[in-house]
């Protein structure tokens, strides 16, 4: 196992839309250890998700783990650790939702970010089996940031407002507890 080096905003794989995996792929040696070095990865940073092309790969991987245990996503419900490939995303409620965001590609930096508040997922798994997850609230926004990322999209992109983007210092100084919008909490992946 390895620890990957993450792609920094800047860098042309974050833009690209990835292509998808075929099922002999998936079995592959290859794409199974990229797995295991991902999630090595993504628990050596302290994230809750990690995209492939985040680590240089453009292909439709993605892995998410939402610890309930962690305080910083405190009232978040929790999702066990689960690889998601070639990943669809439907929205189910359009209503939108606001949390603060933050990337390990986009490091230092918090934004405010509004997304539809409940979705439905339809994957394969690292098996290549399918699979599918109805999610809302927080663990709706971590899917959809997690999953922009295969399209070559970065949460400041999705932001209606750049006056709330922030270093993470100033957002904790000024933004953490303001109770005046709607958000809810932050999230880094
Ligand atoms: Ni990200």
């Amino acid at each position: 196992m390895a620890i990957l080096k993450v792609a920094r905003m800047g860098h042309p794989v974050l833009r690209k839309v990835a292509r998808k995996l075929t099922a002999k792929e998936i079995e592959s040696d290859k794409i199974q250890s990229l797995i295991e070095n991902m999630i090595q990865t993504m628990h050596e940073y302290g994230g809750i998700g990690l995209a492939a092309p985040q680590v240089h790969e453009s292909i439709q991987l993605a892995i998410i783990e939402l610890d309930e245990q962690n305080d910083r996503y405190e009232g978040a419900k929790g999702q066990a650790l689960e690889v998601y490939i070639n990943p669809k995303i439907t929205v189910i409620d359009t209503a939108e939702q606001a949390f603060w965001e933050g990337c390990l590609s986009v490091p230092e930096l918090r934004g405010l970010v509004h997304r539809p508040r409940k979705i439905q997922v339809d994957y394969l798994n690292r098996k290549g089996k399918a699979k599918k997850i109805v999610a809302e609230g927080f663990l709706a926004t971590v899917f959809q940031h997690e999953l922009d990322h295969l399209s070559g999209m970065l949460f400041i992109q999705r932001m209606k407002e750049m006056s709330k983007l922030s270093f993470i210092d100033e957002y904790q100084r000024y933004w953490a507890k303001d109770e005046e919008d709607d958000s809810e909490g932050s999230l880094e992946d």
